[in-house]
């Protein structure tokens, strides 16, 4: 049994919460990726004792933090790095702008792999790049569940000489995929042979739900470590995405110093609770994260087995990491006027997230966040098979 109350389902509207203020009253939203939990008590612990000393100045960044993330990196995964390596950023799609802008020069391509967090899409043109597509291949895992891999021959087939970036996503979102060993190797000789820096978003790589454990890509050797950016935060792992504190490690100096100058020139800081969470939460927040794991990992098994019981046109990937599944919808006799997301937000009154927010020809798909009370998830579960057996 959990300490904490996942089960409870708490009130979030009109508290400005993203998720449940986009939709009408009697929708159930599943789409944006937090949780419907409240984070670990440590975390609220430390900020209430930070509002009760009143004063909300101008913040240096917290030595206490660089500490516990250099100690945490040699403890998940024996990698070295120096407390100097970590730039704090108020967000993941943010730092991944400064790493596209420090990164190569005007006109260069970035490498991604799609479907992908839509964000990845629309970043290199922001930053007078241009996004370069290496499809991931679906393959089926079971009657109605199915995974994805990288053909490597197409990644490879996708570089040109103006590639110089690669957009890494590992765990995946949304295909839920945790890359093993063989495949980032393989993913980081490919881009050193072609000098490719790896951008490496790691955003949900707290967020295990086998035992398989995660390896960030800068980790492999010390040559991908000085060709890379890895990006991780406490946002997704602990909830605290409305927080903005995230982490760029770049071992390179001259890279990080490009990074640092960019992100300076724009004015970038992280506000000091985000701070204040990112330390509480990464020093005493494990407990918790443990117990929501869990909760997590029930939640996905529960919704893989009613997907297989009662929705068999269905299809859903079975995430190893995040909490996050992507839904196949192509065999729903789904009338045409309409895409998935749509037809579950008419006919169900659930908001996924969709398809097309993942790249194009994926007007059929939708995801779905099941870091919410079970009752919650029952409730969406049923709603959607009605509205399909209505078809
Ligand atoms: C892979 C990935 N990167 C980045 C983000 C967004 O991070 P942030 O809110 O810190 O910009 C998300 C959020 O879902 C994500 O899934």
């Amino acid at each position: 049994m959990s300490q904490y109350h996942f089960d409870e389902v708490l009130p979030r509207r009109g508290s400005y919460a993203a998720k449940w203020s986009v939709y009408a009253e009697d929708v159930i939203p599943l789409w944006v990726a937090d949780m419907d939990f409240t984070s670990p008590p440590a975390v609220l612990e430390r900020l209430h004792a930070r509002v009760d000393h009143g004063i909300f100045g101008y913040t240096m960044d917290y030595p206490e933090l660089r500490e516990v993330l250099v100690a945490r990196l040699k403890r998940l995964y024996h990698w070295d790095i120096k407390a100097e390596d970590l730039v704090f950023v108020p967000g993941m799609v943010l730092a991944l702008n400064l790493a596209a802008h420090s990164i190569g020069r005007a006109g260069d391509g970035i490498l991604m792999q799609t479907p992908v967090y839509g964000p990845f899409l629309s970043i290199p043109p922001a930053n007078e790049r241009f996004a370069v597509m290496a499809d991931l291949q679906p393959v089926a895992t079971g009657d109605q569940t199915f995974s994805y891999e990288i053909d490597f021959d197409a990644f490879e087939r996708a570089i040109t000489r103006q590639t110089t970036t690669f957009f890494l996503c590992n765990p995946h979102n949304p295909a839920g995929r945790m890359l093993t060993q063989e495949e980032l190797a393989r993913l980081a000789e490919i881009c050193l042979r072609h000098k490719i820096t790896i951008c490496s978003d790691e955003i949900h790589s707290d967020l295990l739900l086998n035992d398989q454990p995660h390896i960030p890509i800068a980790a492999l050797s010390p040559e991908m470590a000085r060709h890379s950016i890895t990006l991780i935060a406490p946002s997704k792992t602990y909830n605290l995405p409305g927080l903005g504190c995230s982490v760029a490690i770049i071992p390179d100096k001259d890279r990080r110093r490009e990074f640092e100058n960019y992100a300076r020139s724009l004015g970038v800081h992280v506000n000091l609770m985000g701070y204040e969470a990112a330390t509480a939460a990464y020093e005493h927040g494990d407990p918790w994260l443990k117990q929501v794991l869990a909760y997590c990992r029930a939640n996905r098994d529960f919704m893989v087995e009613y997907i297989h019981d009662h929705i068999p046109a269905l299809k859903t990937t079975v995430p190893e990491a995040t909490y996050l599944a992507w839904l196949d919808c192509r065999d729903l006799p789904i009338p045409t006027s309409l895409n998935a997301y749509e037809f579950f937000l008419k006919e169900a009154r659930v908001a996924l997230s969709p398809g097309t927010f993942f790249g194009s020809g994926y007007d059929a798909f939708v995801r779905l966040n099941f870091a919410c009370p079970r009752s919650l998830l029952a409730e969406a579960l049923e709603r959607l098979k009605a509205a399909v057996d209505r078809l």
